[in-house]
């Protein structure tokens, strides 16, 4: 499948290939005439851009507003080929995706995708092991890494789009870019300093922003972190609770 789109949308109205993707159809396009067809379960969050709801087992329905419906606009027709695009990636499996995205041919009603047993890091318990989290972390950053190498120029990440239950998933990726101009190295720091952010939030109360740090390295950012907060605490901060607090300790020290 062909990619191309761009932030700057000047340079999306002068993709002629736009319009012939749109129609063009991919494996989990599903044609239906109405929304009405679909049986859609109640509602299990509203946001401003679209409603979650119950589906069939096992899998949400992510219904858009209507100002998000009309493939003719084209940041909607956008929003069509960067789900289609996200969904064809393979082997991300922390990544959550389309299933199936649901058309006419000129409207875009939603998408289903697989429904994750789990808490926003919003909601995450605090006693919840910081090495397990920063486990489940480790795993999402391989995926992150993959999304880059496709050029894929997230949007939109914080604690309520990031889901933990011992693993860590990361949901609604409407909002991204896909350009190959993009440099995969930068957009794999940028997504991974937006989620050292969220982190840093859920672990230490604060809200540092980590652009000091070398992405690649998070691992030992993390591990001096935890020293400190153990030292200020005169214990190991083994949980989520302990390290804020030990955290906050030292930094209000
Ligand atoms: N696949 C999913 N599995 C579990 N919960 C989900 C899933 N998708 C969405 N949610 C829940 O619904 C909320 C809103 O979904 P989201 O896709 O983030 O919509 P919005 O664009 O309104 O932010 C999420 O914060 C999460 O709590
Ligand atoms: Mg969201």
């Amino acid at each position: 499948m062909i990619v191309f789109f761009a932030k700057n949308k000047k340079i999306c109205y002068n993709m002629p290939q736009t319009k012939k993707l749109v129609f063009k159809g991919a494996i989990m396009d599903k044609y239906i005439s109405s929304i009405d067809k679909l049986n859609l379960g109640k509602i299990i969050n509203s946001g401003s851009c679209s409603d979650i709801h119950q589906f069939i087992p096992n899998f949400y329905f992510k219904k858009f507003k209507s100002d998000y419906q009309d493939i003719k606009d084209p940041l909607n027709a956008e929003l069509l080929e960067v789900l289609r695009y996200l969904s064809e990636l393979k082997n991300m499996p922390y990544i959550v995706r389309a299933k199936d995205i649901y058309l006419s041919p000129t409207t875009i009603f939603g998408y289903s995708m697989p429904i994750i047993k789990a808490k926003s890091l919003d909601d995450i318990e605090d006693n919840i092991l910081v090495s397990d989290l920063l486990t489940s972390f480790s795993l999402l950053s391989q995926d992150v890494y993959t999304l880059s190498k496709h050029y894929v120029k997230t949007e939109d990440i914080g604690t309520n789009n990031l889901l933990y239950n011992g693993l860590m998933y990361m949901i609604d990726l409407d909002l991204s870019l896909v350009d190959k101009r993009y440099i995969p190295d930068e957009l794999y720091e940028r997504t991974m300093y937006s989620l050292i952010y969220s982190l840093n939030k859920v672990l230490l109360d604060d809200y540092r922003y980590s652009d000091k740090i070398n992405v690649n390295d998070w691992e030992n950012y993390y591990k001096y972190l935890r020293e400190l907060s153990s030292t200020a605490l005169n214990q190991e901060a083994e949980t989520i609770f302990e390290m804020k607090r030990g955290y906050q300790k030292y930094k209000h020290r």
